[in-house]
C-alpha cells in the first residue's frame, strides 16, 4: 500500500494521522496497539454505514476485535444535543469502560459529535478518528476540536479532545459525490492561500486530474494539507492565535450558511470556497494584497467546477447589513470586534481586527448586486 504518515507531536497527547488506500481493511491492525481488550464501539451514520461499515467491520475482525456499532442519521443536524445524549448513554449502556477506544466512523459530523462524546465519557475517553469525507480528512479530524451545534450558532459547545489515531483512507473518497468532493477540496485550496503558495500552485495544475480520481494526487494533496493543519495545531493547539489562520474564508461562510439555513443550498466546504475569494476580493480592496490575487482564486475554482462567488448561491439571500449581522456571530469575535483573516498574497495570510466594517460591506453589496 502506498502511504503517509503525518505526526503530530503533542507531548502527551501526540499521535499519527496515517492516510493511504486500503486503511479500513487494516484497521484492525492499525487499532489493535490502542487497545487493552479486543473491542471497540463504533460509531457512524446510515450513509457511511451502508457503503462501508462490513468493509471496517472484516478489517476489526480479521485482528479478533469486536465492533458494537451505533448508526445515527447523517447530516448537520445530528450534531446537537439529543445525539450526543444518545451517544454517551448508548456507550455507557454497552459498559464502554475508561481505558477503551471509541471509533468515530464518517464525515465532520460524526467526527464532531463523538470526540466531544468521547471527551465527556467518564471525564474522557480515548478515540480515533476515521474520517470518511475529503472535508473530515483534510480538516475536521485532525486538531482535537469537537463538538456539538447549538440553536444560536455552529460548534458553539464543545471541547479540545485530540483523537489517539487518525486513519484517513483515501479509497473510500471515491464514494463521494462529485458535490461533496468538491465542497472538501475548497478546504484543501484553503491551505495552499493561507500558507503555501507552491502547495496552491502545485493544486492549479494537479487539481481537475485529482477531482476525476487520481488516487496519487489525492494522497498527496491530503498529506500536504493534513501536514500544514498539524505544524498550526502543534503552535497553537487551543487557537490563542495562530490556529485563527485555518478559518481563512469562514467568517464570510458562516454567515452564508447561517443565511441559507445550513441547508443543501450551500455546503460548508463550498462556503469556504467563497469565503477565500471573499476574503481577498477585501483584501485586495484595501492594498494588502495585488487585484490579481483575488482573480487567480475565483479562476482556480471555475477550473475546479465549484461556487466561487456570492451570485452562484441560489435563492434569496438577507443584503449586506443582514450578513454583517450574521458575522457578529462568528466564534472569532473578541471583546465585541469581528476579526479577519486577510492575505498579503497568495500563501501569506494573516488574523486581524483592523477591518473599516464599510469595506466588508462594500464586498458583501457588490457580491449581492452581481446576482
Ligand atoms: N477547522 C479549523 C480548526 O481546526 O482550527
Amino acid at each position: 500500500m502506498s502511504g503517509a504518515i503525518v505526526h503530530v507531536p503533542l507531548g502527551a497527547r501526540a499521535y499519527e494521522v496515517r492516510i493511504g488506500s486500503g486503511l479500513l481493511d487494516r484497521a484492525g491492525a492499525e487499532i489493535a496497539p490502542l487497545l487493552h481488550r479486543p473491542r471497540v464501539f463504533v460509531v457512524t451514520e446510515s450513509r457511511v454505514a451502508g457503503l462501508h461499515l462490513e468493509a471496517l467491520k472484516a478489517g476489526l475482525r480479521a485482528r479478533g476485535i469486536a465492533a458494537e456499532v451505533l448508526t445515527l442519521p447523517p447530516g448537520e443536524a445530528t450534531k446537537n444535543w439529543p445525539h450526543l445524549t444518545q451517544v454517551v448513554e448508548w456507550l455507557l449502556k454497552k459498559q464502554a469502560e475508561r481505558r477503551d477506544v471509541v471509533v468515530a466512523f464518517g464525515g465532520g459530523v460524526i467526527g464532531d459529535l463523538v470526540g466531544f462524546a468521547a471527551a465527556i465519557l467518564r471525564r474522557g475517553v480515548r478515540f480515533v478518528q476515521l474520517p470518511t469525507s475529503l472535508l473530515a480528512q483534510v480538516d475536521s479530524s485532525v486538531g482535537g476540536k469537537t463538538g456539538i451545534n447549538s440553536p444560536l450558532g455552529k460548534n458553539l459547545i464543545g471541547a479540545f479532545h485530540q483523537p489517539a489515531l487518525v486513519l484517513a483512507d483515501i479509497g473510500v473518497l471515491g464514494t463521494l459525490s462529485p458535490r461533496d468532493f468538491r465542497a472538501g477540496y475548497g478546504e484543501v485550496a484553503k491551505y495552499g492561500l493561507l500558507g503555501d503558495a507552491d502547495f496552491f500552485e502545485w493544486l492549479e495544475e494537479n487539481g481537475p486530474a485529482l477531482a476525476k480520481g487520481d488516487e496519487a494526487l489525492r494522497l498527496e494533496a491530503v498529506r500536504r494539507s493534513v501536514q500544514m493543519k498539524a505544524d498550526i495545531v502543534v503552535r497553537d493547539e487551543t487557537e490563542q492565535g495562530d490556529r485563527a489562520l485555518l478559518n481563512l474564508g469562514h467568517t464570510f461562510c458562516h454567515a452564508l450558511e447561517a443565511a441559507t439555513g445550513y441547508s443543501d443550498r450551500l455546503l460548508h466546504g463550498e462556503g469556504v470556497a467563497i469565503g477565500c475569494a471573499l476574503a481577498f476580493e477585501l483584501s485586495a480592496r484595501l492594498g494588502l494584497c495585488s487585484q490579481e490575487d483575488p482573480s487567480r482564486v475565483r479562476a482556480h475554482l471555475a477550473d475546479m467546477g465549484m461556487k466561487r462567488d456570492i451570485a452562484d448561491i441560489e435563492g434569496d439571500l438577507p443584503d449586506a447589513d443582514g450578513l454583517l449581522a450574521l458575522m457578529a456571530q462568528d466564534k472569532k469575535v473578541l471583546d465585541g470586534q469581528l476579526r479577519f483573516i486577510l492575505a498579503r498574497g497568495i500563501g501569506d495570510a494573516f488574523v486581524t481586527a483592523d477591518v473599516p466594517r464599510e469595506a466588508v460591506r462594500g464586498v458583501l453589496e457588490d457580491a449581492l448586486s452581481a446576482r
